[in-house]
């Protein structure tokens, strides 16, 4: 049985690919520049691009099962081009990874965000295929953003102080998708993942300060800061799209992020990684 692993250099899919290929499975990474890639060493790399359709029939070519993401504003019509092709080539089942913001999806009044994972989760539950959809809440990776302020000031800037956010570790993440992609059972699934504890970026920082034995400070910058630092990182369109998710967020006041939900312990067997276990293993990013 053949997995590909899309977002393969990626922080999930590198995860589920380097699990994958430890346990013995039969692992193809794709990605758009083999060359350039950094993947453990035996694994079968494809050369494709998720936005150009025709790239995408050699890298399905044998495979079984797929493990589905795509960024931002493309996430939609990348995901569909890969499903696509993936019916005419025998995929049996593919485990798409999307975001916990679609279970509050309003088709008419919604944050562009919300609508694009809802729409790729559509291609995906439409197509006649066995599928597993992943919903993370934010990812705790998020935090490495910090590390050049922990290094330097010691003030962490954000634009949301007092939100309570049910933060989900990657590691978690993979570990769903590697259980749902080689055991029984996950089809016809979604799986709401989260942490086990809902934090503010305040107590993130107040937690981070403890473990790193540093004082770190939290300082709220505005929405429009956040948005400008977003768009050098993702582009305008995605980076509009998550600062009208935060907005909707701030207005309504109920909302999501904060929620916990079960679903990583019982697919797991154990607790979900807390922000503290996340920040113990990442201390080395911060020094
Ligand atoms: N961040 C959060 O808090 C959060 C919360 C909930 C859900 N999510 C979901 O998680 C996703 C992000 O996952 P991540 O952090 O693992 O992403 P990431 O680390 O940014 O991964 C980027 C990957 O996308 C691949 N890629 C980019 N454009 C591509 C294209 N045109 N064709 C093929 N591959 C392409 C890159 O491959 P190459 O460069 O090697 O081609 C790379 O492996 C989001 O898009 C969202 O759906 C995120």
């Amino acid at each position: 049985m053949t997995i590909l692993v899309t977002g393969a250099t990626g922080n999930v899919g590198g995860k589920v690919l380097a699990r994958l290929h430890a346990a013995g499975h039969s692992v193809r990474a794709l990605t758009r520049d083999p060359a350039r890639a950094h993947l453990p060493a035996g694994v079968e790399v494809v050369g494709a691009d998720m936005g150009l359709p025709d790239t995408l029939p050699d890298a399905l070519d044998g495979v079984h099962k797929v493990f589905l993401m795509s960024l931002g504003h493309n996430k939609r019509t990348h995901d569909a081009n890969l499903v696509a092709v993936a019916r005419k080539t025998g995929v049996e089942h593919i485990v798409q990874l999307s975001t916990l913001g679609v279970a509050e999806v309003e088709e008419e009044n919604d944050t562009p965000l919300g609508l694009w994972h809802r729409q790729a989760e559509k291609a995906l539950t439409e197509s006649g295929l066995a599928w597993t959809i992943l919903r993370p809440n934010g990812f705790m990776t998020h935090a490495l953003g910090w590390a050049e302020a922990a290094r330097g000031d010691g003030v962490v800037r954000s634009p949301v102080a007092d939100l309570p956010e049910a933060l989900v570790d990657p590691e978690d993440i993979a570990d769903v998708a590697v259980r749902a992609l080689t055991e029984p059972g996950h089809e016809g699934r979604t799986y709401a993942l989260t942490g086990p504890e809902a934090l503010t970026a305040r107590q993130q920082v107040e937690v981070l300060g403890a473990v790193l034995g540093r004082g770190l400070r939290f300082e709220q910058i505005s929405i429009e800061e956040h948005r400008a630092v977003m768009a050098g990182l993702y582009g305008e369109a995605t980076a509009n799209g998550v600062v009208a998710a935060l907005r909707k967020a701030l207005e309504s006041g109920d909302d999501f992020r904060g929620r916990l939900f079960p679903d990583a312990r019982r697919v797991l067997g154990r607790p979900a990684r807390s922000f503290r276990d996340w920040a113990e293993a990442h201390k080395g990013d911060f020094a």
